[in-house]
């Protein structure tokens, strides 16, 4: 938990973005694995970190614009919690660690609601993603429950997005935390690949990392040598020398801010020369993207520039054909890179999408496009200081979708399909780096950049 002032300051500035009403931040419950007290590791809601910073269950807290009070609402432990779980603070004393002397119990939530719609206020509250939230809303609110999305307020929504996206300087030291446990996680695995034991072990020894220091993984690892399938959760194979393995793991730490990132290297430890080939285009295309982050520059003109560096190394090597910006215009490149370049990360890994993927990544300038590939980019505005993202291009070779646009023609004019078929079976690559946008420029995050040169990678690669 941060100083309290950093939450008092975080609240003050919701406050100056929504005109009136009460804003309502809920925060999330104990979730069941197999019956009730069998729970999975608790994660609280992120936005309710962000505004309220208590990192247990059963909290809602409301920021009344009108009298000017913060409040949280939540039931002191009982004397069973306390057998079971050991000595508790009351919610009182939590309430003030956040800069909060308001505390009510959860029952008197429904009043408080009742009296303000009675009163024609707006209650203003976020996208709901768990269901005991959204029967809460529908039980207090009387919002049934396939009606409360639709129910969210786009005022409170833009404005935690504006508040959000910008990193402050404590935030920045957590996710530089949070990169360097990523590093380790890398190089850990990295380190102990091997031909002849399973993803499942790297797998293991990956996230045994951030389980060791208390933490976790900001999202279920993706490590697999057919790294063609993006997110690919099935760890059962055993490594093979000669081919790819892909791995795109990050840390979520005691603070919960995450990191992300993607390494693919050789099984064998030395690559072959067109694993070097392919490798080398999307390291060109990490590299252009890193560069070309900074204050001003829409993230969607970098993912183009990104998509050009890959659709010319692939021309370069024959596999695309013709003109590289037509190419790319026509969107050639997706059928070796159908992704987007990257998208925001803090709290989230990828940051307030329970927001909505355009709240966050697009605006009233810049809207997504409508173009296969493409259309995946998550985040596509200017950026601004502050802002932390991913840059993480890739090419793969997907035999359905090799198949499909070789029997459509689709983009044949561009695509050298016999030579695209020879690399059915190669995998994928992809590299991906956290970045934060300074006043000039940008940053890596963490102290040490994960080996990503072919040099450093064949240095470090089975070297446990
Ligand atoms: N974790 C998936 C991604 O890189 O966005
Ligand atoms: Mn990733
Ligand atoms: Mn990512």
């Amino acid at each position: 938990m941060f100083d309290k002032q950093v939450y008092v300051n975080r609240r003050l500035n919701l406050r100056d973005k929504i005109r009136s009403g009460i804003i309502l931040i809920t925060g999330n419950n104990e979730s069941p694995m197999n019956y009730p007290s069998n729970t999975y590791r608790f994660r609280q809601d992120s936005n309710f970190l962000y505004f309220f910073g208590l990192d247990l269950p059963g909290f809602v807290g409301i920021i009344d614009i009108e009298d000017g009070k913060d409040s949280i609402y939540g039931n002191d432990f009982t004397l069973d919690d306390m057998i079971w779980m050991g000595p508790q603070p009351k919610v009182k004393e939590l309430a003030e660690k956040v800069g909060i002397q308001c505390t009510h119990p959860m029952r008197e939530l429904g009043s408080t609601l009742q009296r303000a719609i009675r009163n024609g206020r707006r209650i203003h509250f976020l996208p709901q993603y768990r269901a005991d939230n959204i029967l809460m809303i529908d039980r207090l609110m009387g919002i049934s429950p396939g009606l409360v999305s639709q129910y969210a307020s786009v005022e409170l929504i833009k404005a935690v997005v504006t508040i959000r996206s910008v990193k402050e300087d404590v935030e920045i030291a957590e996710l530089d935390k949070a990169s360097d446990v990523g590093y380790l996680m890398h190089t850990t695995a990295m380190k102990l690949t091997k031909p002849g034991i399973t993803e499942q072990e790297l797998v293991g020894a990956a996230e045994g990392v951030a389980i060791g220091k208390g933490y976790m993984t900001s999202f279920p690892i993706i490590l697999s040598q057919n790294g063609e399938t993006l997110h690919n959760h099935d760890h059962s194979q055993i490594l093979t020398p000669g081919r790819m393995l892909l791995m795109d793991a990050g840390a979520e730490i005691g603070s919960h801010y995450a990191s992300d990132n993607t390494r693919a290297f050789p099984v064998s430890g030395s690559f072959t020369p067109i694993q070097k080939d392919i490798y080398t285009i999307v390291l060109n295309a990490l590299n252009r993207g890193i560069e070309l982050c900074k204050p001003g520059v829409t993230y969607q003109s970098i993912h183009l520039e990104a998509a050009k560096v890959i659709a010319q190394g692939l021309t370069d090597i024959g596999i695309m054909k013709g003109n590289v910006d037509d190419a790319v215009a026509n969107g050639a490149h997706a059928m070796f890179f159908p992704h987007g370049l990257g998208h925001m990360m803090g709290l989230d890994v990828h940051d307030m999408e329970d927001l909505g993927e355009d709240y966050v990544g697009y605006d009233d300038e810049i809207s997504r496009i409508d173009q296969f590939g493409t259309a995946s980019l998550r985040l596509g505005r200017r950026l601004q200081k502050g802002f932390v993202l991913t840059v993480e291009p890739g090419i793969y070779f997907v035999p359905a979708l090799i198949q499909k646009w070789e029997d459509e023609k689709i983009n044949s004019s561009f695509i050298n399909f016999d030579k695209a078929a020879e690399l059915i079976g190669f995998g994928g690559i992809r590299l991906e780096d956290d970045v934060l946008v300074t006043e000039k420029g940008n940053r890596l995050l963490g102290s040490k950049r994960i080996p990503v040169t072919i040099e450093e990678v064949e240095k470090i690669v089975g070297k446990g």
